[in-house]
């Protein structure tokens, strides 16, 4: 990753769709399906948090500048591999189940308040998937990264809705929780989102906004699609 202005990296002719929202809201699930449904090209833009998050948890650095610098060299890979889905990849290892740990993803938060990290990660995320169709979720995919997205999508749900459905994941992976310190933990990333100086979580203004509280993930799936649908020309808008 190097850390050119994002402005250097053209969108071209290919189409771009951003979808942001709160943890929780579905947005990998809802991504990775409409990506495989159109073909596109996918990247889970958590991850490159996550992953930033790794490795300051391994190798503690309260030095902004420093985080920025782990940022911009970290060998990091987002691809599909054959019968895994969406892989992630450190150095070659195989991270994914390790950036889903809860710790990685308060610290996460962290570290995506720092701007020297936040621009070290936008040429990586305006450069993925080189002329491919690519759609990408975030939180500021559609505000910051690809203000020029052909389509921006907010996609949200309750707090509570969000906290069950993380507690439903949780036990059926066998990990005993707590509801309420999920709620509670998905809350604390929410405000520490949503109240940072640089690049909050907000909805670009002109997103088109999904709400999945009572939709079920087939449902959120193809609100998304019809939406894609438009902006490939489809259906009319
Ligand atoms: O989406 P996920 O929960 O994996 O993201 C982890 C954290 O990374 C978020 O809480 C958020 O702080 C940060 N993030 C961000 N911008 C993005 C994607 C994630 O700030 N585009």
């Amino acid at each position: 990753m190097n850390q050119q202005p994002s402005q250097q990296v053209e969108k071209g002719s290919r189409y771009v769709v951003a979808v942001d929202g709160p943890a929780g809201a579905g947005k990998g699930a809802v991504c990775r399906a409409v990506a495989q449904r159109y073909g596109f090209s996918y990247l889970d833009t958590g991850s490159i948090y996550r992953a930033v998050a790794l490795l300051s948890l391994n190798n503690p650095l309260s030095d902004q500048e420093a985080l920025g610098c782990l940022a911009a060299q970290m060998p990091f890979e987002f691809r599909a591999v054959e019968g895994a889905g969406f892989r992630a990849f450190l150095g070659g290892e195989d991270v994914t189940v390790a950036l889903r740990e809860e710790r990685v993803g308060l610290r996460a938060s962290q570290v995506a308040a720092v701007p020297q990290v936040r621009q070290a990660l936008l040429t990586f995320q305006r450069r993925y998937g080189g002329s491919q169709n690519i759609i990408l979720d975030g939180r500021d995919t559609g505000s910051v990264v690809w203000p020029d997205a052909d389509l921006k999508i907010f996609l949200t749900a309750s707090l509570d809705e969000r906290a069950k459905r993380r507690a439903l994941e949780l036990q059926q992976k066998g990990e005993t929780v707590s509801f309420h310190k999920i709620r509670e933990r998905i809350a604390q990333r929410d405000e520490q989102d949503s109240s940072r100086a640089h690049a909050p979580l907000a909805p670009a203004p002109d997103a088109r906004r999904v709400d999945t509280t009572l939709l079920t993930l087939e449902q959120s799936i193809d609100r998304v699609a019809d939406l894609v649908d438009e902006m490939v020309g489809n259906k009319p808008r």
